[in-house]
C-alpha cells in the first residue's frame, strides 16, 4: 500500500500497460507466470541494485478510525506507539530530516511513494511533496482526503511530479461514511473532483482505492459506476490484508527463529478467517463488475479466480505469490527514520535509521543481507501472503 508504509500500488506505464489490450486480456494465471519469471532473476544476489521506489511514512497520525486499518483500527497498533493524537508526533522525522535523506536522490528515476497514517494530518504535507519533485523524483500517495485544503489543492496540481494520487473510497457514501464518519465520502469525492478540475493536461491521474468487504456485496456496481461518473481515471480494489490468530503466531515465531526478536508489527493485522463462501462472493462481484464496467479501468488487487478466492479467505496457507522481491527493489522509511523492507507494519526489521546513516548505505549493509539471505532460505513468511508486496500486480 497500503501502500503502498501501506498499500503501495503499482505505476501506470508497467508491463500490463506497455502490452496495451493484449496485456489487458491476458488471463490472471498468464500475469502470475510473466511476474514469477521476472522476479527469479532478482533474487540471486544478495546485494541490490539502487532501489527503483521508497516508500515513505509521513506520519502515523490519522484523523480517521477505520475498523479494517492495521494502524487505527479494531486492532490497530497505533495507539500503542502514540496514545493520543498528537498534530506533530514527537518521533517523526522533521522536514529537514527528510530533506537530507532525499537529497543525495536527485536525478536518479526513484518513485516515492507516501503513506501513513494520513500523509496529510501533518502540516507540511505539500512542502515535503513540493521538495521531492523538485529533486526530479516521481511521487504519488494515497490520502483519505479529508485535510485537504483549497489552497493544498492549488499547490498540488502545480507538481508536475505527482504520477498518481489515490484517494480512499471504501463503497457508496452511506457504507463509506459509516466506515469512515458521516460526511466525508461527499468531502473526499469533491476534494478529488477539484483536483481533476484544476489539473493540466490530465495529471496528475486521479484514482480512487476500495477496500473490498462484505457491506460492498451487493453494491459494487453502483460503486463504480459513481466512481466513474464522478471523474475518476482508475478504480482500485484491495481484498483484505488481514491474518488469523494462529497465521500472526506462527509468523512472529518464524521472525523469533530468524532474527532472534520478538516481533508484533504485524497484529494489527488481526481478523477472523472470514471463510470460503465470502471469498466466492467477493471474486464474482468484483469480476462481474470489471466486465460490466470496461472499458473504465477496474483493477483488483490480488486478482483472483473463484477458487483462488476462496482459498484466500480461508486457508491462510495459500499464496497467490510464492515469493517476494521486494526487498530487491523498494525500501520503506518508518515515521520514525527506521528503514525496513516490509510495507504495512508486516514485519518490523530494520536495516537501520535513516538518523543514523544514508539511505544508501543502509540499503545493501550486513542486515540489509541477512534480511534478503533469510527470506530466500524462507520463501515467504507465514504473513507474507496477504502483504501488498506480493498481492498488488499491473492488469
Ligand atoms: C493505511 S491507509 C493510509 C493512507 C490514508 N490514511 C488512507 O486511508 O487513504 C492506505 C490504504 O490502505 C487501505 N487499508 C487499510 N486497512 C486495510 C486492510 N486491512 N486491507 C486492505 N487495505 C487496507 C486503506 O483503505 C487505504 O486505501
Ligand atoms: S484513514 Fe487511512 S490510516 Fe486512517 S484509519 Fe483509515 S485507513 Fe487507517
Ligand atoms: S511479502 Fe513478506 S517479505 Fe515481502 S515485503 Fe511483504 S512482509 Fe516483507
Amino acid at each position: 500500500m497500503s501502500a503502498p508504509e501501506t498499500s503501495s500500488p503499482p505505476e501506470p506505464g508497467g508491463l500490463g500497460n506497455r502490452i496495451g489490450v493484449a496485456g489487458r486480456l491476458l488471463p490472471v494465471t498468464g500475469w502470475r507466470v510473466l511476474n514469477s519469471v521476472r522476479e527469479s532473476r532478482l533474487h540471486s544476489s544478495l546485494v541490490a541494485p539502487l532501489f527503483r521506489e521508497v516508500n515513505l511514512e509521513m506520519t502515523i497520525v490519522c484523523n480517521l478510525r477505520c475498523p479494517f486499518c492495521w494502524w487505527w483500527g479494531t486492532n490497530g497498533v497505533a495507539p500503542k506507539i502514540i496514545r493520543d493524537k498528537e498534530p506533530l508526533w514527537k518521533d517523526q522525522l522533521t522536514f529537514e530530516e527528510i530533506r537530507k535523506v532525499f537529497t543525495p536522490l536527485r536525478g536518479k528515476g526513484v518513485h516515492v511513494y507516501l503513506s501513513g497514517g494520513e500523509p496529510f494530518d501533518r502540516p507540511d504535507a505539500i512542502e515535503i511533496v513540493e521538495f521531492l519533485a523538485s529533486l526530479g523524483l516521481t511521487v504519488s500517495f494515497t490520502t483519505n482526503g479529508t485535510l485537504l485544503t483549497d489552497e493544498i489543492i492549488d499547490r498540488l496540481v502545480k507538481v508536475d511530479g505527482i504520477t498518481i494520487i489515490h484517494f480512499s473510497l471504501d463503497g457508496p457514501e452511506d457504507i463509506h461514511d459509516s466506515i469512515r464518519g458521516k460526511g466525508n465520502f461527499a468531502k473526499t469525492v469533491a476534494n478529488a473532483q477539484k483536483i481533476i478540475a484544476r489539473r493540466k493536461n490530465g495529471h496528475p491521474k486521479v484514482w480512487a482505492q476500495s477496500v473490498m468487504t462484505n457491506a460492498m456485496f451487493g453494491r459494487t456496481l453502483e460503486f463504480v459506476r459513481t466512481v466513474e461518473a464522478a471523474g475518476f481515471d482508475r478504480h482500485l480494489f484491495q481484498h483484505l490484508w488481514f491474518a488469523d490468530r494462529p497465521t500472526l503466531d506462527q509468523h512472529r515465531k518464524a521472525l523469533q527463529e530468524d532474527f532472534g526478536v520478538v516481533d508484533t508489527a504485524a497484529e494489527g493485522h488481526l481478523m477472523a478467517l472470514p471463510g470460503a463462501a465470502y471469498g466466492r462472493r467477493a471474486a464474482l462481484e468484483l469480476e462481474n463488475t470489471r466486465r460490466a464496467v470496461y472499458p473504465f479501468q477496474m483493477w483488483t488487487a490480488p486478482r483472483l479466480g473463484v477458487e483462488d478466492a476462496e482459498k484466500y479467505y480461508s486457508d491462510m496457507k495459500f499464496a497467490v505469490v510464492k515469493s517476494c522481491g521486494k526487498p530487491w527493489a523498494g525500501v520503506n522509511i518508518k515515521a520514525d527514520g527506521r528503514v525496513v523492507f516490509c510495507p504495512d507494519q508486516w514485519i518490523s526489521y530494520s536495516v537501520g535509521n535513516v538518523r543514523d546513516a544514508p539511505l544508501v548505505e543502509l540499503w545493501n549493509n550486513g542486515a540489509a543481507k541477512l534480511f534478503r539471505e533469510k527470506l530466500n532460505a524462507r520463501g515467504l513468511w507465514p504473513g507474507c501472503v496477504h502483504c501488498c508486496a506480493i498481492n498488488w500486480r499491473q492488469q
